[in-house]
């Protein structure tokens, strides 16, 4: 079995969820590294790479680090404040690719959403009403249970399937 490396970004600690999660569904004496972007995880032949989105794509830490790496494999996950739609995650995820070396092999790419801060809400809330305040209000108060078990559960499923 490969040695890997589980490499994340994580500014709330709704990607932090998913990095523990992976850690757990793998064998822990392979694990080179687990903590944020940094050098030393590039010694890893294989690397899952957390992201939390911003603006569209993953946060620059993610971005600067996934352009680093040269012969690995990598496996992408991130968690995104919008969700409901698997063509929002796949519009993410191939931005977030477009990071990623084309010597590196991508492995596998899983996405959920994650809560956002209140403050968010807030901002939601001062809007005049209108259908897309409204969906912007759903959308909030369906990602504040997220990640959850089910989420934590899938991502296992779908890294377990690399092994
Ligand atoms: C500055 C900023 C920009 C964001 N941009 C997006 C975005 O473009 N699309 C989206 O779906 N969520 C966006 N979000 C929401 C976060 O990606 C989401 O809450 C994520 O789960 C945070 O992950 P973390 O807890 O690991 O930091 C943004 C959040 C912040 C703070």
């Amino acid at each position: 079995m490969m040695k890997y490396a589980i490499v994340f970004s994580s500014k709330t600690g709704n990607t932090r969820a998913l990095a523990q999660a992976v850690a757990r569904a793998l064998p822990q004496e392979n694990c080179l590294y687990f903590g944020p972007p940094a050098q030393e995880a590039l010694r890893a032949p294989v690397v899952y790479a957390g992201f939390w989105t911003d603006k569209g794509t993953c946060d620059s830490d993610t971005a600067a680090f996934l352009s680093s790496l040269t012969t690995q494999q990598v496996f992408l996950f991130g968690t995104a404040g919008f969700g409901g739609s698997a063509a929002y995650f796949d519009k993410i995820m191939d931005a977030v690719q477009a990071h990623v070396p084309s010597s590196v092999r991508v492995i596998g790419r899983w996405m959920c959403q994650g809560k956002m801060a209140q403050g968010v809400r807030l901002r939601y809330e001062a809007m005049e009403d209108s259908p897309r305040r409204t969906a912007m209000l759903e959308n909030f108060d369906r990602a504040l249970s997220h990640p959850d078990s089910t989420d934590l559960a899938e991502i296992q499923k779908a890294v377990q399937a690399t092994q």
